[in-house]
């Protein structure tokens, strides 16, 4: 059998730091409630000159030196990103010549929070299928510029980052056993960017609207968020005769720790198995997990036969799960 193993991760964070008391200068919020609300402490923010596709290299190029493969080596990359560098072409497209990467086809997958679950799960079947053997898999996002900063309910919440992983087709029982992905669109306004593109174009009224802005109900979100993150997280193990107990690492899509906590205890994972760095970076959107991930990574914690579950909700609305064994 055939498997998309990840035989590399790799993430970059922005070293500018915005921290919650910085936010308390020119906003009518505080620590307290950010910390209490979110378990947010700070977020990192891109500096003018990076765009997300610099993010992604360098996530990237971590990632292919851990896995010891070579750019042209690769045959495809996918990126998980709503906050490209363009609104087309892709920007796994411009991570494909930053690198080098000159025999891969490149696209972006446009799936929110989810985006880097949507991508692996893509990268994976392919791979499974026999037509990749080495893909490059991206979750990055530069979401602070689509951020209202006037706007305290969402502005508070996000960050930038980027993360990757390398997948190859390896004989055997490690690498990805399985992934659900989910989508309900009935409700997208409860969380989305309006403009600018065919829908609501480039106005000054659309501009005066905010039209340009992300927006978000975010109590209704939660609500849906945990209980679709739980769901997913108990499809995948049940998909794969597993229960909570088999698991070594849950690593789930970091929007706010309350609903990482509701999604951890449902799924009898409430304990340090679950990964928990929002408190550093806030909610960076599609790279949220390949950022932890590699964290996890290179700190050790991590060994050979591992079961990982990967969890995510974000816009569209969209959500999605992964099991894999390390
Ligand atoms: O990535 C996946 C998608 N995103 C998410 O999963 C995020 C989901 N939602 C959330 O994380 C939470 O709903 C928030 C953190 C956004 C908000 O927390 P909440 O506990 O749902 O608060 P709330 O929206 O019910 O607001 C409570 C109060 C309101 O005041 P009133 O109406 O009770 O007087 C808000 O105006 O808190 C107020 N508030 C703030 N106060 C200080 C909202 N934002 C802030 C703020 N600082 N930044």
């Amino acid at each position: 059998m055939i498997r998309a193993r990840i035989t590399g991760t790799g993430s970059y964070l922005p070293e500018k730091v915005l921290t919650n008391f910085d936010i308390e200068k020119f906003l009518d919020t505080s620590d307290e409630w950010i910390r209490t609300r979110t378990g947010i402490s700070e977020r990192r923010i891109a500096a003018d000159d990076e765009n997300t596709s610099d993010l992604a290299t360098k996530a990237s190029e971590r990632a292919l030196e851990m896995a010891g493969v070579r750019p042209e080596e690769l045959d495809l990359i996918v990126m998980g990103t709503i906050t490209g560098d363009y609104p087309w072409p892709a920007t796994a497209c411009v991570v494909q010549v930053n690198l080098g990467a000159v025999n891969s086809g490149a696209y972006d997958v446009s799936a929110a929070c989810s985006g880097f679950i949507y991508a692996l799960s893509a990268a994976a079947d392919r791979i499974q299928a026999g037509n990749a053997k080495k893909i490059l898999v991206i979750g990055a996002e530069i979401l602070t510029r689509i951020c209202d900063w006037k706007d305290r309910n969402t502005c508070i919440l996000f960050g930038d980052g980027a993360g990757a992983v390398v997948l190859e087709a390896v004989e055997g029982e490690n690498g990805v056993l399985s992934t659900h992905l989910h989508a309900d669109g009935s409700q997208l306004e409860l969380l989305y960017q309006p403009g600018f593109s065919t829908k609501i174009v480039l106005s000054v009224e659309a501009i005066e609207r905010k039209e340009q802005y992300l927006k978000m109900e975010g109590n209704e979100v939660f609500k849906v968020a945990v209980r679709s993150m739980t769901e997913a997280g108990k499809e995948a193990l049940a998909a794969n005769n597993m229960t909570s107990a088999d698991v070594s690492l849950f690593v789930p899509h970091q929007a706010n720790l309350r609903i990482l906590e509701a999604v951890a205890k449902r799924l009898k994972l409430m304990d340090e198995r679950t990964y928990i760095n929002v408190d550093r970076f806030g909610n960076t959107s599609g790279a949220t997990i390949p950022i932890a991930l590699d964290e996890a990574n290179r700190a050790g914690r991590i060994k050979e036969g591992d079961i990982l579950l990967f969890d995510a909700f974000g816009g569209g609305f969209t959500w999605a799960s992964a099991l894999v064994r390390w």
